[in-house]
């Protein structure tokens, strides 16, 4: 069977990361890189990638898919120009700037029978058990989210991060949507949100936000993303009724109806071959993506609507996506 050819459009961090997962697995094959800034390009060239123009690579029959790495407000043109050419998709995260922006690009995605999915490989991580039974398992949880990323407040001054329609938001958006999705997979659809606290670098791009969000479930999450620490650190904490999880730098602990559930942590890169590897499966007759389905995404992208949206010390309630 032939390999299926996968293009990633914009070769900076993320793609060159999904590049690296493509070339990873059995059966994909970079068709193409597109890039429209010349350095980057180059850089691409210089590694032996294929760069090619989106035109050229929207009419090729031979790329079944497009991976989207682009900052968010530089994606919708080319999602839109994807699915008109009949590509499935993979998004980078924050997939889109608002939940009206994600049934956009879910509904033509379904409409056009195409696969919609997203670079949230963290999902991956999660122990089988855990989700399986999420929300119902923990209905009126108390969870805490803490996410400490250090980085220099001149990070979210420069280029599209300085630029609110570009990148959404700063450190939430960018370095704690991972965890807040894991936090949705656990405790489903928000209801509710209340930023309590907000530190900007720029107009609209935060550096440090402190909130709440209560669940569909009835649990209630307090979150804190910020890069003003010092140190690293990246924990998920779920308190059920019965049972418990945390989710602590990738490694999973906790105890499901009375039984302990661990799992290691596993290094990223493995983590987006994961994802990969549902589409590749899927293209290939098998199952469709579960996992890595965009429409997992709802959660994520209402909840940080809500809190970056909303006025500090204010509860707004989540809009429908
Ligand atoms: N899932 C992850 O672990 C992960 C890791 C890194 C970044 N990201 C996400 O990926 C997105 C991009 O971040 P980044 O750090 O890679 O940014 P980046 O600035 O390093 O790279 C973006 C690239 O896209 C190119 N580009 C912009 N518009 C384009 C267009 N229309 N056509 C072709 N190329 C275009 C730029 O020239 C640049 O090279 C962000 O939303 C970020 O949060 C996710």
């Amino acid at each position: 069977m032939g390999e299926t050819g996968i293009a990633v459009v914009g070769f900076g961090n993320a793609g060159r990361q999904h590049v690296a997962a493509i070339g990873a697995l059995d059966g994909l094959r970079l068709a193409a890189v597109v890039e429209t800034d010349p350095a980057a390009a180059r850089r691409a060239v210089e590694a032996g990638l294929p760069v090619r123009p989106l035109p050229q690579v929207l009419a090729d029959p031979a790329v079944a898919a497009l991976a989207v790495c682009l900052p968010p407000g530089h994606r919708p043109p080319v999602l839109a120009d994807a699915v008109a050419a009949g590509k499935h998709l993979v998004v980078e995260k924050l997939p889109a700037r608002s939940p009206a922006e994600l049934r956009g690009i879910l509904d033509s995605a379904a409409d056009a029978s195409l696969f919609s999915t997203v670079m949230f490989q963290h999902r991956f991580a999660l122990p089988g058990e855990l989700r399986a039974k999420a929300p119902e398992r923990f209905a009126d949880a108390v969870a805490n989210l803490i996410i400490s990323r250090p980085r220099n407040a001149a990070h979210y001054r420069e280029g599209w991060r300085a630029e609110p329609e570009a990148a959404v938001g700063g450190v939430s958006v960018h370095l704690g949507a991972h965890y807040l999705d894991l936090a949705c997979q656990l405790l489903g659809e928000p209801v509710e949100m209340t930023p309590l606290s907000r530190t900007d670098a720029a107009a609209g791009i935060d550096t440090e936000l402190l909130g709440h969000v209560t669940f569909r479930s009835g649990a209630r999450l307090t979150v804190t993303v910020t890069c003003r620490a010092a140190a690293r650190f990246e924990q998920l904490t779920v308190l059920g009724h019965q049972d418990w999880a945390e989710v602590r730098a990738g490694a999973t602990t906790g105890e499901l109806d009375g039984r302990p559930v661990t799992a290691p942590a596993r290094p990223a890169a493995e983590l987006r071959q994961d994802v990969y590897r549902e589409l590749a499966g899927a293209l290939r007759g098998g199952p469709a993506p579960d996992l890595s389905l965009l429409s997992r995404s709802t959660g994520v992208v209402a909840l940080l609507d809500g809190l970056l949206n909303t006025p500090v010390g204010t509860t707004r309630a989540a809009s429908p996506c």
